[in-house]
């Protein structure tokens, strides 16, 4: 018997079809350090146009754009106060989502975003399409938002880190490396609860530069290395535990499977190699989480050309590397908004 599906409701399809507005206008707003300039109270439009130097009537029109998504409060004419959801948008407010906004705002992923219609008729990567370089080498050659992405990934990583190290028990282990470790925002966080361990923070030059600031603001600097290398050439050898966060959803499988072969090289029979991933449902349904992971899976495949996987895409990628997978551990992240799992491999 067919079974009759219902349409989308008009009104949400015209916030799908208009979604990239408000997308682009936070993206103004955090380019142009708007919160930051209202940290210390409300200002008028004509003075917040004077420090940005922009625009004065475009600049009171935007304002009142913020406003209307409610991150701005016009308090009275011309008079805009931030509010609480705005104040997420300053740079130094715990929990700030300033530089994911300028990330997925900032010309890379903007513009690759434009693309998606080739990525989806080809498969390739549209990023690689426009720029002729992968995610990482395009980094490499544009520092600056190449410490926009290290920053937004660390800020998303210390919500992530927490959960990891309250879920996993690390203090059994002597030595650990984290592959494609960024700045050391997870790994930080697993060496502060398990003080007896000692560990490497592996990654491009361009990844892990700011990692030793990092590791000594939590205190973990001398248990910690930073080692610059390439994943797809070798990983540090003789740990106990490797784990990879937002590192194999990068990649297709080939790429994958070569990055997990270099990790099983380097581990004991009684290692243990750790992702932490989303795990795809493996049917999708209507609803927000799995929206959530939709829109990223989506986002591997127009940015850095990889994709975020279910249980047994996993299990085929770790049964080609010499793993087999052991348990997948749910994490509560940010009230269960960030929808990511521990999962765990032994060598086989
Ligand atoms: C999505 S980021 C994840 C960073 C960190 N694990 C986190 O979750 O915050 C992927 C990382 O892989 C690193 N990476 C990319 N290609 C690499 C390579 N060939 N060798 C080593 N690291 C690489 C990047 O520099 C980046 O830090």
């Amino acid at each position: 018997m067919s079974r009759e599906v219902a349409g989308a409701p008009p009104s949400t399809l015209m916030q799908q079809i208009t979604g990239f507005m408000p997308a682009q206008v936070v993206y103004v707003a955090a380019h142009l350090g708007i919160a930051d300039l209202l940290a210390d109270g409300a200002k008028s439009s004509e003075a917040l146009a004077r420090v940005t130097g922009t625009h004065a009537p475009s600049l009171h029109r935007f304002l009142r754009a913020l406003a209307s998504l409610g991150l701005l409060d016009e308090i009275k004419p011309s008079q805009f106060a931030l509010t609480a959801t705005g104040a997420h948008l300053r740079t130094d407010m715990p929990g700030s989502l300033r530089n994911l906004a300028l990330m997925f705002g900032g010309e890379h992923s903007w513009r690759s975003w434009g693309d998606l219609l080739h990525s989806v008729r080809t498969g390739e990567s549209a990023a690689q399409h426009i720029y002729g370089l992968d995610s990482f080498e395009y980094l490499a050659a544009h520092p600056k938002e190449a410490s926009i992405f290290n920053a937004a990934m660390a800020d998303i990583t210390r919500e992530v880190a927490r959960a990891v190290a309250a879920t996993y028990d690390f203090s059994r282990f002597r030595t650990i490396v984290d592959v494609g470790g960024g700045n050391g925002t997870l790994i930080a966080a697993i060496l502060v609860g398990a003080p007896a361990l000692r560990g490497v923070v592996f990654d491009l030059q361009t990844g892990n530069a700011e990692a030793p600031q990092q590791l000594a603001a939590a205190g973990v600097a001398e248990r910690c290395e930073v080692v610059a290398g390439d994943f797809f050439r070798s990983v540090p050898n003789g740990a106990d535990v490797y784990v990879l966060k937002s590192v194999i959803h990068d990649w297709d499988d080939d790429r994958s499977v070569l990055i997990l072969k270099n990790c099983r090289r380097a581990t004991s029979a009684n290692g243990k190699l750790l992702l932490v991933e989303r795990v795809m449902p493996m049917r999708m349904q209507a609803s927000p989480s799995h929206q959530r992971m939709a829109m990223i899976d989506i986002n591997m495949l127009a940015v850095p050309g990889g994709r975020e996987r279910t249980e047994a895409e996993y299990r085929a990628l770790f049964a080609a590397a010499g793993f087999a997978l052991a348990q997948i551990l749910p994490l509560s992240v940010l009230s269960g908004r960030l929808d990511v799992s521990l999962i765990e491999a032994v060598p086989v």
